[in-house]
């Protein structure tokens, strides 16, 4: 791609937070201080734990003239290839305190199974995975084969839920929920504070203050355990951009609204992960107040993106990233395109941007299916 060839890409709904307000103890408070601490205590001491690696995409940022664009690289998170091992394994431990009479239990679109499963596995738990009619059997066995016992419901996720607490009660199981309800806060809250690990890392990782950061959100959980990492790890709070499907934006109208607001979702989005019509409970507490900016996408630039990434067009090596790794780096072209946008979010050239690439090919075969449409959009 030539300096003068523009992408073209827009955002399909941006807002402003008119309730911003950044408070780091408030946010600490919400995920617990001591868990964030104690997660990358934990995790970090886990067999073949590995810093995931920070990306700079020079190409990208010398294109689209900002001074860095890191992109942290969650395809290489233990042998999972989301950052959602942070979450749910680490949960297993913290409840269980490897308690081998116990068994957990979990309902999943997938990734948190897998999760879940993977932290049961590596303290010899039993495991009880439900999972709703649309969950692919591939995801499936990929959670059978880290041990657990996986239990097909009719219906949705809603479906799977509930009868995962109700057999959960009749067995006497440990949920391991990545979503909170009313009286059940203490899973998700660990789950958000092993997410907070990746900015621990990141912290470590440069030492040049990030300006803008931008955070994809499903139910809010990984976008709230971030931003507790930067309320704990980073000098400098950096503007916060929220990014959601166009079908799916429950974050950006709740913080529209001032209040948690439930979307009919008409479409899935392909960011299968991201596409959830109510924010968490816990998550809100914090980015209600947190996040400066919400944006929303559609599902147009995905493969062309996810090919960009592999073919090198953005960063001088590689980059596996799966559908939900993507709106980040989409987000930012769109902002950097539009003057009005751009100084809105006041990106310049001494602009340091923080993505978050949050899976790899966690799905093989949507992966490859997604690479190849998006290679032949390169030619
Ligand atoms: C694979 C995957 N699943 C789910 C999500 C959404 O996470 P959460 O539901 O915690 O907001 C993301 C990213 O936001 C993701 O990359």
């Amino acid at each position: 791609m030539s300096d003068t060839e523009v992408f073209g890409w827009k955002f399909s709904k941006l807002i402003n937070n008119k309730n911003y307000d950044f408070k780091r103890d408030k946010i600490l408070d919400v995920c617990g201080e001591d868990n964030v601490l104690d997660a990358y205590e934990v995790i970090s001491g886990w067999q073949n734990y590995n810093t995931t690696p920070l990306i700079n995409l020079e190409k990208l940022s010398k294109k689209l003239k900002l001074n860095n664009i890191f992109y942290k690289d969650e395809s290489k998170r233990f042998h999972l290839k989301s950052f959602k091992a942070l979450g749910g394994a680490y949960a297993v431990q913290k409840i269980t305190q490897g308690d081998k009479s116990t068994t957990v239990a979990t309902a999943t679109a997938g990734n948190h199974g897998r999760s879940v499963s993977w932290g049961a596995q590596r303290l010899g738990l039993n495991c009880k995975i439900f999972i709703s009619e649309f969950v692919s059997e591939a995801r499936a066995d990929v959670m059978r084969n880290l041990g657990a016992d996986v239990i097909r419901v009719k219906g949705n996720y809603e479906a799977s839920l509930k009868e995962c607490i109700k057999q959960s009660k009749i067995n006497g199981w440990e949920i391991i929920q990545d979503v909170a309800w009313e009286g059940y806060e203490k899973v998700p809250k660990l789950t958000m504070a092993g997410y907070s690990v990746m900015i621990k890392e990141i912290s470590n990782q440069t030492d040049k203050y990030i300006t803008h950061v931008f955070l994809q959100a499903g139910v809010g959980g990984m976008a709230s355990g971030a931003i507790a990492g930067i309320a704990k790890y980073f000098k400098r709070i950096p503007k916060i951009i929220i990014v959601e499907p166009e079908t799916a934006d429950c974050v950006l109208q709740s913080v529209e609204k001032g209040e948690i607001q439930k979307i009919d979702i008409k479409k899935e989005s392909i960011m299968g992960g991201m596409s959830c019509g109510e924010v968490s409970l816990v998550p809100w507490r914090i980015l209600k107040n947190a996040v400066n900016i919400c944006v929303s996408i559609s599902d147009d630039n995905i493969a062309k993106t996810i090919a960009m990434l592999e073919k090198k067009y953005f960063s001088n090596e590689p980059i596996i990233a799966g559908e939900c790794a993507t709106p980040g780096i989409i987000s930012l072209i769109a902002a950097s395109e539009n003057e009005n946008i751009k100084n809105k979010l006041e990106l310049s050239d001494e602009s340091n941007i923080l993505l978050i690439g949050c899976e790899g090919d966690a799905d093989e075969n949507l992966y490859k299916k997604l690479l190849n449409e998006g290679i032949k959009e390169l030619i």
